[in-house]
């Protein structure tokens, strides 16, 4: 089964943004968007992470049309299901980093992975206010947030934007073990070519039409 199918999606905002996108994705896979910017990105991750719906085309996660699933079962699915990483990191800006684990491994009835945080190596600043993290530390909380609920279906919109190239690749290291551990699945939207080269499958975003290069 696919954890994730997407059949036909069209958008436009203003005016049409892309077409006819297909793509599926199976459990311990991964897959990279790339594409330059505003060519669509983030409204495509938008629209298969259920957060947006799309002027046609349909969405299956788990094998269940998205569409046809009544609110309180798409609040669950994204609740305990789907990790979603955007661009800018929505973190509690009152609360420490590990507040912010807390919240969300509460949410999703989860515990929080000490390990985890040493892995990130945030495991002595996330006892920091959120405001007083840098950028690339508050990226690696939100990814340790994320992670915390344990999910099986991961959406990360440049989720190392912010770190070093060797902090990033330990970091796609955290996931592609994640993956492979819990069965789950990841669509990665990256600028980056060797963090995309490292996924299974690659989509380019050009003029409107996605495109599998990998
Ligand atoms: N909510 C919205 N309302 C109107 N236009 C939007 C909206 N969201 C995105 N757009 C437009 O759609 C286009 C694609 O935006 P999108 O954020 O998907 O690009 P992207 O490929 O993720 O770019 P980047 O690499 O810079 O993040 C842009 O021209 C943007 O202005
Ligand atoms: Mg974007």
């Amino acid at each position: 089964m696919n954890l994730l199918t997407a059949t036909s999606l069209s958008h436009a905002f203003e005016y049409p943004l892309f077409e006819e996108i297909s793509l599926e994705l199976k459990a311990k896979e991964s897959m990279a968007i790339i594409g330059v910017s505003g060519s669509g990105k983030s409204t495509l991750m938008h629209i298969l992470s259920s957060m947006l719906v799309p002027n046609k085309g349909r969405v299956e996660l788990f094998g269940e049309d998205i569409y046809r699933l009544h609110e309180k079962e798409l609040v669950e699915l994204r609740r305990y299901r789907l990790g979603l990483i955007y661009q800018s990191h929505y973190l509690l800006k009152g609360f420490s980093g590990y507040e912010n684990l807390e919240v969300a491994a509460l949410m999703a009835n989860q515990t929080i992975d000490n390990s985890l945080l040493e892995s990130l190596g945030i495991d002595k600043v996330c006892h920091q206010k959120v405001t007083e993290l840098s950028g690339g530390q508050q990226q690696r909380v939100s990814i340790a947030r994320v992670l915390s609920k344990k999910p099986q279906l991961i959406f990360a919109d440049e989720p190392t934007g912010n770190l070093d190239h060797a902090t990033a690749q330990e970091v796609m290291t955290i996931f592609f073990n994640y993956l492979q551990e819990h069965d789950a699945g990841m669509v990665l939207v990256t600028h980056d070519e060797s963090l995309a080269s490292q996924c299974n499958h690659i989509y380019r975003m050009h003029d409107g039409i996605l495109t599998k290069v990998k």
